[in-house]
């Protein structure tokens, strides 16, 4: 499969989810690749790694709009992959990319993928996923050509999201026989990839799982793998004290993880647009579970 790009630009290379995807486009080796990060300039050890892979590393200061078209000039895709929150609390994924946006479509980049990669859900429920709506809304308005991707939970995230693999305890925030997309970082960064291959992919929000089972059904092969029965709690009232004030209050990133696991809108997936399968659930797990023996 071939591609009608040749220069692509990962903002965010360095982060969890960007890392992964540059290593994809170095492992596919038909895309020229630039990562660009914040400037002042600093080491960072995945930056090195990419560079030394072939990618190369520029630089802009996020604030000066003709230095960021400048270290544009010549890309044909631009990927957004730039953490946009410190906290639930402190959401910023709108401001953050906006003048990368504005910066794109001044330097006549042909697509832009944001920084989605996550859970769908509708306006007004989740402060994050809100800022990710309304900027969308920009670039579908900015008249570039883009794609929206959305992954359901990275699976190298299922402890962040309640599973402690160490204390072989789960907290589920829903009914733990609902369903739930979650994808690898590996896979994510394939499908990425891929969808500059494919025509469908072009002005589109692709919809994407590399596994789609219950909570329980996640939990039996955390048991399966770890060897041990774990403990089960399930608080469905966290949205609801957050909210209220209720003591015990949540943290906003309790509620934040509580919105995910009951809002998260479930999907058709478009995973038979693409040419591969996702690796099973049971890799990420098996990693997880030893790297907390
Ligand atoms: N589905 C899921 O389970 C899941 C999990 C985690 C994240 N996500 C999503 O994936 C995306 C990336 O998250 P991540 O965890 O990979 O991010 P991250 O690792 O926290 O950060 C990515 C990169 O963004 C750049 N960056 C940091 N702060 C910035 C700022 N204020 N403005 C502009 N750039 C900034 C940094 O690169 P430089 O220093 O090199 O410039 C950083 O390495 C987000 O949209 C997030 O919501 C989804």
């Amino acid at each position: 499969m071939s591609s009608q790009f040749q220069t692509v630009t990962i903002a965010g290379g360095t982060g969890n989810l960007g890392f992964s995807i540059a290593q994809e486009f170095l492992n596919d080796g038909t895309f020229k690749l630039k990562i660009l990060r914040r400037k002042p300039e600093k080491e960072n050890e995945k930056a090195k790694l990419l560079a030394s892979r072939g990618a190369e590393i520029i630089y802009a200061d996020y604030n000066q709009k003709d230095d960021l078209v400048k270290a544009l000039k010549g890309t044909d895709v631009f990927i957004s992959t730039v953490s946009g929150y410190a906290d639930a609390d402190n959401v910023k994924l709108y401001e953050n990319q906006f003048p990368l946006l504005v910066a794109a479509k001044e330097a006549s980049v042909k697509r832009f993928i944001p920084s989605d990669f996550g859970i769908e859900f509708k306006a007004g429920i989740n402060r994050i996923a809100d800022d990710k709506l309304k900027f969308n809304e920009e670039v579908i308005k900015s008249g570039l050509e883009y794609t929206f991707i959305t992954t359901g939970l990275f699976q190298e995230f299922f402890d962040w999201l309640g599973f402690d693999v160490k204390n072989k305890q789960v907290k589920f925030y829903d009914d733990p026989d609902a369903r739930f997309p979650t994808t690898a970082l590996s896979d994510v960064a394939k499908y990425t990839v891929e969808s500059l291959k494919i025509p469908e992919c072009r002005n589109a929000h692709i919809k994407v799982a590399g596994a789609y089972l219950t909570w329980n059904e996640y939990l039996q092969k955390f048991e399966e793998i770890s060897g041990s029965k774990w403990e089960v709690t399930v608080d469905k009232e966290v949205r609801h004290r957050y909210r209220n004030k209720i003591d015990p209050v949540p943290s906003a990133s309790d509620d934040f993880r509580a919105s995910i696991m009951q809002d998260g809108l479930k999907y058709e997936t478009d995973n038979d647009k693409f040419s591969f399968t996702p690796q099973p659930v049971t890799k990420v797990i098996e990693t997880l579970v030893k790297q907390a023996s």
